[in-house]
């Protein structure tokens, strides 16, 4: 969840990671730091609040110094406080640490290492990791130590350290979280995600677990955990350094969701070989598990309400985080598809590896590239929609859905509705039009204490999916609900004036959601429809276009992104970066 890069070259560190770190921000943004390496010392800096207030205290723009680490914080252990910020330090203060992960026996560790005389500064489980360094280290052996530590850690972790004894060397180490050496011209970067230094190279190497990367700036080497050293080859990522920009839009959350007709075609740009093995392997397939978390797993529920009525292909969705529950019937024949923007989330791999160790063969839709789940994956699919920033997931869903009816409708061989798809850009052009209105719509809603999203059918997912949307950039309470489930108790809670969003597009679920409407109705609600078909009981309507009404949920999701997005913004938040979350969640 937190975010860590460390630099080495011919520039001084602190502007280029500031730079780095400003891009990560959205792995979590309550704390944040700097180590530098400069003439032999060793300066750690570092504070609670956001990026930019810390580096401006700190002043690291004017730092001096060729080496150093950062990192942005989502706290999990230990309050939001300047102590429980990383870098940590050893006892000495010759060594300095940022981690991203949890390291599970880190009360064990820390007792010990207290029993021992190490003195501890914070509450944190990572700082376990710099009085083990400082334990282990022997002078001039610096991987040796590294190995020692890593070995002794459980749980999930990178982290990079720095030796005040040697200037010019960042060493890292990896286990189930990501790190990536940016392979540069006159300096090397290793950092928890891409887009830190994408601005700077596309040249990576992608760890993997159980790995360390010792890295100068002009030598990169790769060692196992017991030191024997690890062959590697530099690969280029497709993402261009303007993709992380935030071009005129006042958010990346903006940005990306009007990047959806572009980003809906790129879905569909796939390699012809690679997706009909994915769909034969479906087809195939004696019982199949569709698995995700969050917005990822409204993907996979509409897969499988798709699945099951267009190709009559039987699948679970199983919320990752709950798969525990089912694991037993996971079997040999057992196919798992696992959906995932940042193919880190922890729930996800740890769900598709409890599969794959009962014999499921896992396959996936990712979007980044070399992350944990594609490599736990026989075949992975890319959604191809570049990086997305912002912590709310927009354009990844829509490329999800995507890929996702394309494979529906190649196993249900329905050709005709794959030419639609490819067709359906045009209708988002429409919809994005409408900010003025949704914006508007937005404003009057803004005090409201909650919002219930209904949907039968195809639109229940997306009826979650708006719901979701809405909590995590406007801070309102919001429900989702199958609209057929309403008089079953939610019902109790509508009042005069209760804000309801019914999406109710002109299909075969229209006339039983208008009933479930006009119960709402009868009861004081306001109705705000999403709708191409209009009707007298609305208060306001937000049009889609009429399409084929298969692709209704890719097209109503969009409206209620926006919706959300000018909530939080008419409330005066910031929905690049909501409270409490992060954007790739690598912590159980
Ligand atoms: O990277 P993933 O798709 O695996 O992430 C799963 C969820 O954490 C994510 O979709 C989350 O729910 C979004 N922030 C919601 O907008």
């Amino acid at each position: 969840m937190c975010g860590i890069i460390g630099y080495t070259g011919n520039k001084d560190a602190g502007p280029m990671l500031l730079e780095s770190l400003k891009k990560m921000e959205y792995r979590g943004y309550d704390s944040a730091g700097f180590g530098i390496l400069h003439g032999g010392a060793l300066r750690v800096m570092k504070d609670a609040g956001r990026i930019a207030e810390i580096a401006r205290k700190v002043g690291i723009s004017d730092e001096k110094g060729n080496t150093g680490i950062a990192h942005t914080r989502w706290a999990t252990h230990g309050g939001v406080s300047q102590n429980n910020a990383h870098p940590h330090v050893s006892c000495d203060a010759s060594i300095a640490v940022v981690h991203n992960g949890i390291i599970e026996n880190y009360q064990e560790l820390s007792s010990q290492l207290k029993a021992e005389g190490h003195r501890f500064a914070s509450e944190t489980d990572t700082e376990v990791i710099a009085h083990l360094l400082e334990k282990h280290y022997r002078e001039g052996n610096h991987l040796k130590a590294f190995q020692e530590t890593a070995k002794q850690l459980k749980g999930t972790f990178a982290f990079l350290a720095l030796f005040d004894d040697k200037p010019g060397l960042i060493l890292g180490a990896r286990k189930d979280a990501p790190l990536i050496i940016g392979v540069g011209k006159g300096g090397n970067f290793i950092a928890s995600d891409i887009v830190s230094f994408i601005e700077q190279t596309d040249r990576v190497v992608f760890l993997k677990d159980y790995e360390i990367a010792s890295i100068t700036a002009n030598k990169i080497e790769v060692f196992t955990f017991d030191g024997e050293p690890v062959e590697f080859a530099p690969t280029h990522v497709a993402w261009e350094a303007s993709d992380i920009s935030k071009k005129e839009f006042a958010h990346y959350t903006l940005k990306e969701i009007n990047e959806q007709a572009r980003t809906l075609s790129a879905a569909l740009d796939q390699d012809e070989e690679k997706i009909n093995e994915f769909c034969i392997t479906i087809k195939n397939a004696k019982n199949t598990i569709i698995t995700a978390s969050g917005t990822s797993f409204h993907a996979g529920m509409l897969m499988r309400y798709l699945l099951a009525k267009f190709a009559k292909i039987h699948a679970q969705s199983i919320l990752a985080s709950e798969i525990d529950q089912e694991i037993d019937l996971v079997e040999k024949d057992t196919l798992v598809i696992a959906i995932s923007q940042s193919g880190e989330t922890a729930d996800v791999i740890g769900a598709v590896r409890k599969a794959a160790s009962r014999g499921a063969s896992v396959i996936s839709i990712v979007n980044t590239a070399g992350s944990s789940l594609t490599r736990e994956s026989k075949i992975t699919l890319y959604i191809n929609c570049g990086p997305e920033i912002g912590v709310a997931a927009t354009k990844s869903f829509t490329s999800q859905l995507a890929i996702i009816y394309d494979i529906v409708f190649r196993l249900a061989g329905l050709e005709e509705k794959r030419a639609q798809l490819r067709d359906l850009s045009k209708h988002v052009e429409i919809i994005l039009s409408q900010d003025t209105s949704i914006r508007e719509i937005a404003k009057r809603y803004k005090i409201t204490s909650d919002f219930y999203f209904i949907g039968r059918g195809l639109h229940f997912p997306i009826a979650l999916e708006g719901a979701l949307k809405m909590k995590e950039l406007s801070y309102i309470h919001a429900e989702g609900l199958a609209a057929g489930e309403l008089k079953h108790g939610t019902l109790a809670l509508v009042d005069a004036g209760t804000p309801v969003i019914a999406i109710n597009p002109g299909d075969e679920t229209y006339d039983e959601t208008l009933n479930n409407i006009a119960e709402m109705k009868a009861r004081g609600a306001t109705i705000i429809a999403v709708t191409d078909k209009q009707n007298q009981l609305y208060n306001d309507v937000i049009e889609i276009p009429a399409v084929d009404s298969v692709f209704f949920p890719i097209l109503e999701v969009i409206p209620l992104q926006m919706l959300a997005y000018y909530a939080a913004v008419e409330r005066t938040l910031d929905p690049d970066y909501p409270r409490h979350l992060a954007k790739s969640v690598t912590v159980k």
